[in-house]
């Protein structure tokens, strides 16, 4: 039997799990994306997310403060916004989430609707269901002659069905 490791951030769910009564999908949504930003800059700013979400600036401020609030992030001078330790955890987490269910959708030759579907996805999945998901992953991408008679059954299958 093959080793596998266990999806790794287990620290970002177990604070998820503590905030959940805290965090809406919009919110998470907030620390996925800043999360993301904070990887190139290390930290972004409210115009920044305003384009990068598509949502005006306003609301924008407003939910930064929220999560400022709630400890996430720390909202200072000059527009600066970053994340504080718990806030790069759970953004570390819902980014590898993020990831983990948009590999998963194309792994099983999922295209057009990718990002769409990771983006609901993403806020209704449990830990456990995360963790198999993960597991396919790393068995797809280990055993490369498995995932790639996945794909031409598929494609047959498709083929009949249309
Ligand atoms: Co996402």
């Amino acid at each position: 039997m093959e080793e596998f490791q266990k999806f790794h951030t287990v620290r970002g769910y177990q604070l998820l799990e503590q905030n959940k009564k805290l965090l809406t999908p919009a919110m998470e949504d907030y620390l996925e994306m800043i999360y993301r930003e904070s990887l190139t800059l290390g930290y972004t700013r409210i115009n920044t997310l305003s384009e990068l979400l598509n949502v005006q600036a306003p609301s924008v401020t407003k939910m930064v403060q929220k999560l400022s609030v709630l400890g996430m992030i720390s909202y200072k001078k000059y527009n600066i916004i970053s994340l504080t330790e718990t806030g790069k955890d759970i953004g570390k987490f819902l980014l590898d989430r993020h990831n983990t269910i948009e590999l998963f959708l194309s792994n099983i030759g999922v295209k057009e609707s990718l990002l769409i579907e990771t983006e609901l996805m993403e806020h209704i999945i449990t830990a456990s269901t995360l963790n198999n998901i993960y597991f396919f992953n790393t068995f797809f991408e280990k055993n490369s002659e498995t995932s790639k008679l996945y794909h031409t059954q598929l494609l047959i299958y498709l083929g009949q069905n249309m």
